[in-house]
Order: C-alpha cells, then sequence, then structure tokens
C-alpha cells in the first residue's frame, strides 16, 4: 500500500509559497491547491454580490452558499465561482483586499477549510495558505513556514506587477504587503503563526531556484519522495 504524504506550507503574502509549492508538485508528483484562491474567490463573490466585506455578520451568512470549486486543466489550477472560471479574475489588488477581510470570518474559514479537506482527501498534496499547517492539515508529513523581509516581499511583488503591465510605486506595494500581515496574523479565527512542528524558511536573500531546492532538502529529511 502506498503512503500519501502532504505538505504544508504557510507565510505571509509575497513569500513565494505559491511558485515553490507549484515547482515542489511538479518534481514530487503531488498535487498542488492554492488555498488563497479560494478565499479570493469568496472575496471577489461578497465584492460582486455588493457585501460590505468588513461586515462579519453579513459575510458569514453567505459562508455555506457560495459555491466554488477547483479544477485541474493541464495540470493548472482553475478556480470557479458558481459554475464561472474567475482564476484571472481574482488577482487584483481589490480582490486581495477583499480575500484578506473575508478570511477574518470563522463561519468562511470553517467552510474552506472543510473543502480544502476534501479536495485533498487520498492525494499525496502540497497545500499552501496561512492555517494548513495549524488548522486544514495539522498532520501534515512536513510543514514550512515560509518568509521573507517585507521589503524583499515588496520588491517581488513589484517586479510581478511590471511584468503584467501593471506598474506600482514600491511604497505603495510595501504598505498594502504590511497592512496584510497585520491583519492576517491578528484575527482571532486562525491567525498566521509558525505552526507547530513547522520549519522556518527565510528565502530573503534566495531565488527561487535556492528556496526549491531547499524545500526538497527538507521533503526528503522528511522521507518524501516521487
Ligand atoms: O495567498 P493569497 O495572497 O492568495 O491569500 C489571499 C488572502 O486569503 C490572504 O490575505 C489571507 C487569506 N488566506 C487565509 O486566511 N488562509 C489561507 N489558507 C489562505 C489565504
Amino acid at each position: 500500500m502506498n503512503k500519501t504524504f502532504s505538505i504544508a506550507i504557510d507565510g505571509p503574502a509575497g513569500a513565494g509559497k505559491s511558485s515553490v509549492a507549484k515547482a515542489l508538485a511538479a518534481q514530487l508528483g503531488a498535487m498542488y491547491l492554492d488555498t488563497g484562491a479560494m478565499y479570493r474567490a469568496f472575496g471577489l463573490a461578497m465584492l460582486r454580490a455588493g457585501v460590505d466585506i468588513h461586515d462579519h455578520d453579513a459575510v458569514a451568512a453567505h459562508a455555506d452558499s457560495v459555491v466554488i470549486d477547483v479544477d485541474y486543466v493541464d495540470g493548472g489550477q482553475r478556480i470557479c465561482l458558481a459554475g464561472k472560471d474567475v482564476t484571472d479574475a481574482i488577482r487584483t489588488p481589490q480582490v486581495s483586499e477583499a480575500a484578506s477581510a473575508i478570511s477574518a470570518v470563522a463561519e468562511v474559514r470553517r467552510r474552506m477549510v472543510a473543502l480544502q479537506q476534501q479536495i485533498a482527501r487520498g492525494h499525496n498534496v502540497i497545500m499552501d495558505g496561512r492555517d494548513i499547517g495549524t488548522a486544514v492539515l495539522p498532520d501534515a508529513t512536513l510543514k514550512v513556514y515560509l518568509t521573507a523581509s517585507a521589503l524583499e516581499r515588496a520588491r517581488r511583488r513589484c517586479l510581478e506587477l511590471e511584468q503584467k503591465g501593471t506598474p506600482q510605486p514600491l511604497e505603495q506595494v510595501l504598505a498594502e504587503i504590511e497592512a496584510r500581515d497585520y491583519r492576517d496574523t491578528h484575527r482571532e479565527a486562525s491567525p498566521l503563526v509558525v505552526a507547530p512542528g513547522a520549519v522556518t524558511v527565510d528565502t530573503s536573500d534566495m531565488d527561487m531556484e535556492q528556496s526549491v531546492a531547499a524545500l526538497m532538502a527538507l521533503a526528503a529529511d522528511a522521507g518524501i519522495h516521487r
């Protein structure tokens, strides 16, 4: 019988979690789940429905009715809201804000965690997010807290935005990252913390290749192989 493995990668916005997790999933032949995309889809649903994203009760009232599906097309994750693909629509600053706000609502988290556990069941899986090692996969084979300085994360985000043709000033991106860090670490429901048993990897001075190599080495140490 093949024993399944799971890798939990948590950390602040812009630490490179999704790029590292995707590369790791490809090398280890595992499923990758970007849980942030699910909170983003929920946030987008609230914006579209005209719900005040800072009104906890109003957001909580929708926790069980928003229909979110995750599909895999050509090895890439697609996220659907009420059957419509919103993979690209969730990558805007407004949706980042909305996702951060609605992710503080316990009822939304309960629903998302249940969905994520259901998607992962029976698979070798690598998930990234904020509460994977603490709530979604508390028994993960390997837990990593991937981080980098706020300035370095802002620089990386600026580069991405520039490449997308939507450049923004570094000071603004840094301020947004710091505000989101604060909210994600200070909320009452599953705040971002270093999960018990997690290994912290600071990628401030690492490029993508070095970050992936560092995590592949940790995976091998944990007995995880393709
Ligand atoms: O990783 P991301 O930037 O796409 O996540 C968007 C927001 O969703 C982020 O501000 C925090 C929230 N989130 C969360 O609370 N728990 C997760 N497992 C993933 C994301």
